[in-house]
């Protein structure tokens, strides 16, 4: 079977197509014959070694797939044959046919396409934990999204708007938060031309803003958080600007507000039952038009050095996707 493989660390020009074999489901593994492959900004750092999960070499890139179910491995049940299925494995899943545990895999209620399903888990499974059972968002509250047009910032988004939120998507360029107010924002803030904190601030009458969805750190952080509401939760979600943030803690204590981690990846090991029920409710509202998980570009599997180029040069309004 074809596969993208990293067989040293290093830029995504250094990946090769190979054929190498093909796998068989152990216990409590199920096999999946991959159609689309979802790619998120991790999956650049990890080829490189600059993640903080190091997959022994070599390796094939891309955590999130749709596809077929071609076998069960033993003791999996509530799966069939030829069910249409959507996953999350970390990496691995560049590559025609991918072996995940069941507890990782969820079945595709009817009317939703596999090309849609094959993106949701790391940007819309992330999102919704962090504002369901992180952020604790409420009908009502603002919640302002830093990156807002980048892939779990636009999730973000959506995902808030679809929860009654009054959503201030906050990016690097007008044409990034058109992106964003199409896709349900209620306003925008450019931080590349004006002042994070001083816009937020504005846009909250002074009173600051409810939740902070932060996937971006760097400077912004600081900036974002010195322009939050009493009580208000700044959610933790990671650094695509490349700096960890070191926050002055006094500011935490001002506020009287929490700062809140994100870690989607142990949520789905630590608590499989509840990320099932959460996916089976980001598919729900996909599939009834609640939230649009646009698609930014599809790419064969032979174009991944391409696909991840758009997401390093931060081109990518939604997601980006290979095609087996
Ligand atoms: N905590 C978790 O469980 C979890 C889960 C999934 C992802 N993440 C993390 O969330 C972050 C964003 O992931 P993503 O897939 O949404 O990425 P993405 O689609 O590339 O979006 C990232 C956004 O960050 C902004 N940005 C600012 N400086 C940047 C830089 N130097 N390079 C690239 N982007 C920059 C860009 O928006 P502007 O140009 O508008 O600033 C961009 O749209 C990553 O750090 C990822 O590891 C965490």
């Amino acid at each position: 079977m074809q596969a993208v493989m990293c067989n040293s660390y290093g830029p995504a020009s250094s990946l090769t197509i190979e054929d190498i074999a093909a796998p068989s489901p152990g216990p409590g593994e199920i096999l999946v014959d991959v159609a689309y492959v979802g790619l998120n900004f991790f999956d650049t750092l990890i080829i490189e070694n600059k993640y903080q999960v190091k997959p022994p070499l070599p390796f094939s890139p891309a955590s999130e797939f749709s596809g077929h179910i071609r076998a069960l491995g033993a003791g999996v049940t509530g799966f069939a044959i030829g069910q249409p299925v959507a996953g999350f494995i970390g990496y691995g899943a560049a590559r025609a046919q991918v072996c995940c545990p069941s507890h990782q895999i969820v079945a595709l209620p009817e009317g939703l396409s596999l090309e849609k399903a094959a993106g949701l888990f790391v940007t819309y499974g992330t999102t919704l934990h962090a504002l369901k059972q992180r952020g604790h968002l409420r009908k009502g509250e603002t919640l302002a999204v830093l990156g807002a047009s980048g892939g779990v910032g636009l999730a973000a988004v959506e995902i808030g708007h679809a929860m009654g939120a009054r959503v201030i998507a906050c990016a690097s360029s007008p044409e990034k938060l058109a992106f964003a107010r199409k896709a349900g924002a209620d306003e925008g803030i450019d931080y590349h031309t004006s002042d994070l904190k001083d816009a937020l601030k504005a846009a909250t009458n002074g009173r600051g803003v409810d939740v902070i969805y932060d996937p971006v750190g760097g400077a912004l952080t600081e900036s974002a958080l010195r322009a939050i509401a009493w009580a208000g939760r700044l959610l933790v979600i990671g650094f695509a600007a490349g700096e960890i943030p070191r926050i002055p803690l006094n500011l935490a204590l001002l506020k009287g507000c929490d700062i809140v981690g994100v870690f989607w990846g142990d949520f789905v090991r630590r608590e499989p039952a509840l990320h099932q029920e959460n996916m089976r409710e980001i598919f729900n509202m996909v599939r009834d038009g609640a939230i649009s998980a646009h698609i930014h570009k599809i790419f064969p599997l032979s174009g991944i050095a391409e696909a991840l180029g758009v997401l390093t040069r931060r081109e990518a309004l939604g997601k980006v996707l290979l095609k087996l």
